[in-house]
């Protein structure tokens, strides 16, 4: 970048998985959706130094052992960063199953090619998200791409990709006006090991690895089904029931757990983990109107996890 060039700035969204994580991994459906908080990219002329901010009541979470992301920067501006100076800013808590990376991925993506000129399409690029995916790959090992579709789509998606497959990727339907408390218990200490925890297990034991991730699967569908029907109240049962298979393949946190049952406890329709879980992370609760989702918020800030409303539409 030229001494004196205006900086570039782009954005991508943080998601959350309503259903299908993990068995996503297996070929299975999931169902995304992305969130109002955004990772935020700045490429300014400089020599390679990297700033990080995490943004408003969240920075208070900002974890120590949140990865550095020099290497992703490194992979999305192959051999640029040496001119560039680059701030990020996340507004939502970082690893911790929210898709800081996935974001930062396609963020850092859309400012490389504003700096380099490339007009953004006008509907998502599967050559982008395979180059998302590849940067996300960096922070995450081996990823079915739920995360950077996600993010790189911006609006609720269903997403299933067979082993060596394109990924078949439509936008989900919904049938109702759907309120997500979205909880942060933390980080959840790395998608890397949650995966790969299961994987060992997929050694020992295909047959029951398989059944649950089958499972899971048929939990999207019915929940993709119940969010188009506008059937609240089956999509709520969906994620309860999905929490407890998630919960079977140990990855859910006492601190997840709890929060989970103090969300039911005040009127969810339904409470779930989300994302890759294991000793902290995500959860969402769906709830029926914007009373019960207040009262679910106060409910999980009290108990000291980080919590805030979501509204999705059609
Ligand atoms: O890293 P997370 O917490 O956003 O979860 C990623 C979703 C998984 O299904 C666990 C992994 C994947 O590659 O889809």
């Amino acid at each position: 970048m030229r001494k004196g060039a205006a900086p570039v700035s782009a954005s991508a969204p943080g998601k959350i998985i309503l259903f299908g994580e993990h068995a996503v991994v297996y070929g299975e459906p999931a169902i995304g959706v992305p969130l109002g908080r955004r990772v935020e990219v700045t490429l300014a002329p400089g020599r390679g130094r990297i700033r990080v901010a995490v943004s408003g009541e969240v920075s208070r979470v900002r974890s120590a052992n949140a990865a550095s992301p020099r290497s992703l920067v490194e992979a999305a501006l192959e051999g640029r960063l040496e001119l560039l100076d680059v701030r990020i800013t996340i507004g939502f808590p970082p690893m911790a199953g929210l898709g800081s990376s996935a974001a930062l991925a396609v963020a850092l993506l859309r400012a490389r090619d504003r700096l380099l000129g490339v007009r953004m399409p006008a509907r998502p690029s599967r050559a982008m998200l395979e180059e998302a995916i590849a940067i996300e790959n960096v922070a995450h090992g081996t990823s079915s791409g739920l995360d950077p579709a996600i993010c790189l789509w911006d609006q609720p998606i269903y997403f299933q990709r067979a082993p060596e497959r394109p990924a078949r990727i439509r936008p989900a339907r919904i049938g109702r006006p759907v309120r997500l408390i979205v909880g942060s218990a933390g980080t959840h200490g790395g998608t890397r090991g949650a995966v790969g925890g299961i994987a060992e297990l997929n050694r020992e034991a295909p047959r029951l690895v398989g059944a649950m991730t089958r499972a899971l699967g048929a939990l999207s569908r019915a929940g993709a089904a119940a969010l188009e029907a506008g059937d609240l109240i089956l999509a709520g049962r969906a994620m309860d029931l999905a929490h407890g298979l998630l919960s079977g393949f140990g990855l859910v946190s006492e601190r997840v757990e709890h929060a989970v049952r103090l969300a039911r406890e005040h009127g969810a329709l339904g409470a779930k983990m989300s994302g890759a879980g294991g000793r902290g992370g995500a959860l969402i609760a769906l709830a029926g109107d914007s009373r019960r989702a207040a009262r679910i918020q106060r409910a999980l800030t009290a108990a000291g996890v980080i919590a805030w409303i979501e509204l999705f539409e059609r």
